[in-house]
């Protein structure tokens, strides 16, 4: 079964997040440094622009302790096998600060009836979505290569699913999750960093998507514009301030939600990874 776009999404309460190492570069000048009043009315912000775009948003619970548990795209990888069943696989985080998020994702979608897969013992490091991501109405999925996901999870993840998987190198250390430097918008359509990629990886890309939308270093940074949402329809969720990214994506007739995330970007991430696309 191709996965269509989802429009259903899990998404976590930030009520224990927080900056408190760094585990990428973002974080380097930020620990310590979150405001938690705003970042809650940010997280609430975002979950209100979803559910205005149609989309539905289901919660699972905080967990003490566990402060980047808002990124619900990271502990799990998520879809269908083509006989329709949807299909959990629990990541192996390269960060020992969340492995307790992957315990709490894996009870969520056992008990919502995903059948949970467990990654073979060999796979050391797998970031779920936020390294693997379903090209839009195509059984194909693509993925990074880099600080947070190894090749051999890719190999798992084809092989869980039946399905080809892309392997993408993430060729910039500051764009850590493939999420950081590419979208896929719909089937024909991706935004993406092209300096987070090889020359090989680029290829890849243009060769599978009509329309490569390039965001520039200044916006892809600064307001982590490829962690982006897109969602069935033509809706794009996306940090504010792109206003380059946001004129190529309403010249191309996508309807651009745009959202504070600031305090969150702090920590690494935006709109994308603060949710997992259900399937
Ligand atoms: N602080 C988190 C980490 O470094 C941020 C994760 C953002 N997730 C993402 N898919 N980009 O693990």
């Amino acid at each position: 079964m191709a996965p269509r776009m989802s429009n259903r999404v899990l998404m976590c309460e930030p009520e224990y997040f927080d900056v408190v190492d760094v585990k990428n570069e973002f974080m380097r000048t930020n620990v310590g440094s979150v405001d938690r009043v705003a970042a809650a009315a940010q997280w609430a912000a975002l979950r209100d622009a979803f559910e205005h775009n149609g989309i539905a948003v289901e919660l699972v619970p905080p967990v003490a302790g566990c402060e980047d548990m808002v990124f619900t795209a990271n502990p799990c990888f998520n879809g269908r096998r083509a006989n329709g069943e949807p299909v959990c696989v629990p990541s192996r985080m390269a960060f020992p600060s969340r492995y307790r998020e992957v315990e709490a994702h894996r009870e969520w979608f056992a008990s919502h009836g995903y059948t949970i897969v467990e990654l073979p013992q060999e796979v050391t490091r797998c970031e779920g979505g936020g390294d693997a991501v379903w090209h839009p109405g195509r059984s194909l999925i693509w993925a990074g290569v880099g600080q947070r996901t190894e090749r051999r999870a890719h190999d798992a993840l084809a092989a869980i699913f039946g399905v080809q998987v892309l392997s993408l190198e993430l060729a910039d250390p500051r764009f850590y999750h493939l999420d950081t430097c590419f979208c896929a918008l719909d089937e024909r359509t991706a935004l993406i960093y092209p300096g987070g990629f090889t020359e090989d990886g680029l290829r890849l890309i243009r060769g599978m998507f009509d329309d490569v939308i390039a965001v520039d270093e200044e916006e892809a940074r600064n307001s982590f514009t490829c962690n982006a949402a897109a969602f069935e329809g033509g809706t794009v969720v996306l940090q504010r301030g792109a206003a380059r990214t946001a004129e190529q994506l309403r010249r191309r007739g996508y309807t651009v939600v745009e959202v504070e995330t600031g305090e969150f970007m702090k920590s690494g991430g935006s709109v994308f990874c603060m949710k997992a696309a259900l399937y």
